[in-house]
């Protein structure tokens, strides 16, 4: 896809949001607030069904993972313990001119991808030129053009590299200006200092002046795991290695907050905590690598849409780190990370506290402090990426178009619509008989206005893959005419069997088994 292309059908995607209900921007009727978000009436169900689906697959179908619901806010030390007061910083840089401020490490990456774009680009005319002769290994080792651009990048992503490892802020900035970065406003590469900024949000508790401390809205939900562990392992019974899960909302003050709900101030994180023995966390590394990848190929994801990122810089509390990368219409992007975060939270906390936070081993017969592997996937994000991937403006064979959301079934906001085919004769009354009987196991809709062509059509652009239409037959024979959204094929079939044939349907287990 061209990039003016996926320009537009992340816009598409974007408006199609606002007006079928899904995502409004917060407080509208006060010119919106920059980067907040709210979900309607469509757009709660569907964050819902995928909150249910990962708790599902975490919790209820791994014996050894339990949930925990923390508060937001947390004791002022548990930021410093966990080393986000010190070191929860991003590299920003303002424009001069324009005074945009920009996160250093961004604009570099944005740079570097153009590079990588710019290979591609070469190999994809080259195809076009050589056409089934074409050898793109061989092309991509010997081009000359390519090879001078992939020089580049090697350079700039290793001077990129060591600047983020040595946490070298005049180097970060030599680099925007060694590659000619230019402020999208101005367009001018008058540039400030690169400094540091602290992400996390803080005010003040106690209703006193001199009584009230600053305390932090959580920046991760990870936390509250860490500072629960030990009562969450005792009162669960559980043995290492076990797991404690947990949905909840996180804040950070994002120097660039963009790309609709892609990166936003307030989201919610779903994030495992896996407590292993010290020397085995590798081993679980690997394994919840492709857990959840496996996981994210259950939402529809093709292969090809989803890779593994290794981390250039790891995190203050990492030894491993990779994310997960969803190919969104501006490219690539993180929707998980999975981090091996060492012993370095729980000691921490233990040293700060006072408190043992040691787990004893009866395997072993030893006590110690575990080593945690970590999930930590954004809700939002995989909404979006649920979005993006649904979404399709297809062209029919009678030359008219429709909007369709391909959202799997099983997350779908509606899974049933039903229509009566007239408002009179009885049908509505069938309808609704219909409608009461299945609300109970599915998600339902009814509607009676507009013709049945125009019912479709909406169902489709809310992603629903069934459809009920009522007609005078089914009065006498108690069949329905059951529409399936990706097909748009419709069958005849008895009101009995209704229940059976979409449950199979719209069944969640498939993609996990
Ligand atoms: N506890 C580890 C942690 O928080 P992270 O990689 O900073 O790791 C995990 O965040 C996930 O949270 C990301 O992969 C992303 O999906 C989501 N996330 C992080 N910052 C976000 C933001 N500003 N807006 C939306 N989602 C965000």
């Amino acid at each position: 896809m061209s990039k003016d292309n996926s320009t537009n059908v992340f816009q598409e995607v974007i408006s199609h949001c606002k007006e079928y209900g899904f995502i409004f921007p917060s407080s509208e009727i006060y010119d919106g607030l920059g980067a907040v978000y709210d979900y309607g009436p469509y757009g709660v169900e569907l964050k819902k069904n995928i909150q249910e689906y990962w708790w599902k697959s975490m919790v209820q179908l791994n014996e050894s993972i339990v949930g925990l619901d923390a508060a937001i806010f947390m004791h002022p030390k548990t930021w410093k313990a966990s080393g986000h007061v010190d070191a929860f910083m991003d590299p920003l840089i303002d424009n001069k001119d324009s005074k945009k401020r920009y996160r250093a490490d961004v604009l570099i990456e944005d740079a570097l991808a153009k590079m990588e774009d710019k290979i591609a680009k070469e190999a994809e005319k080259a195809q076009k030129k050589f056409g089934d002769a074409f050898d793109r290994e061989k092309f991509l080792a010997t081009n000359p053009n390519v090879l001078r651009v992939k020089e580049k990048l090697t350079t700039y992503e290793s001077r990129f590299k060591k600047a983020l490892e040595d946490n070298d802020l005049t180097e970060v900035k030599q680099i925007i200006i060694d590659l000619e970065i230019a402020c999208e406003l101005s367009g001018s590469k008058n540039w400030t200092d690169v400094r540091q900024f602290n992400l996390m949000f803080s005010t003040e508790v106690g209703s006193v002046a001199e009584e009230a401390s600053t305390i932090y809205l959580r920046p991760e939900t990870a936390q509250g795991i860490f500072v629960n562990f030990l009562q969450v392992q005792r009162t669960s019974r559980k043995k290492i290695p076990f797991g404690i899960a947990q949905v909840g909302k996180a804040f950070r003050n994002e120097i660039v907050a963009r790309q609709f709900i892609f990166r936003t101030r307030e989201f919610e994180q779903m994030e495992m905590q896996f407590f292993v023995r010290p020397g085995s966390e590798m081993e679980w590394y690997q394994h919840w690598k492709e857990q959840r990848m496996k996981w994210h190929r259950s939402l529809g994801f093709a292969e090809e849409n989803l890779k593994f990122f290794d981390h250039l810089k790891l995190a203050h509390y990492a030894n491993a780190a990779v994310d997960i990368q969803f190919n969104f219409p501006f490219g690539f992007k993180e929707i998980e990370g999975i981090h091996s975060r060492t012993d370095f939270d729980l000691k921490n906390h233990q040293e700060l506290s006072g408190k043992k936070l040691q787990y004893f081993d009866p395997e072993t017969n030893e006590s110690y402090v575990p080593y945690v592997v970590e999930t930590s996937v954004g809700l939002n994000r995989t909404f979006l990426a649920v979005m993006c991937n649904a979404y399709k403006n297809e062209k029919l064979e009678d030359g008219s178009e429709r909007v369709v959301l391909s959202i799997p079934a099983f997350l779908s906001p509606i899974q049933i619509a039903v229509f009566p085919l007239v408002k009179k004769d009885g049908l509505p009354e069938k309808a609704q008989e219909i409608y009461d009987e299945l609300k109970w196991d599915f998600r339902m809709f009814y509607e009676e206005k507009d013709s049945i062509g125009k019912r479709y059509r909406r169902q489709d652009a809310l992603g629903t893959p069934y459809c009920i239409t009522i007609d005078h037959d089914t009065l006498t024979d108690n069949m329905v005419t059951l529409r399936d959204r990706d097909t748009m094929q419709q069958e005849r079939i008895s009101i009995e069997r209704l229940k059976e044939v979409v449950t199979q349907k719209v069944d969640w287990k498939k993609g996990l088994r």
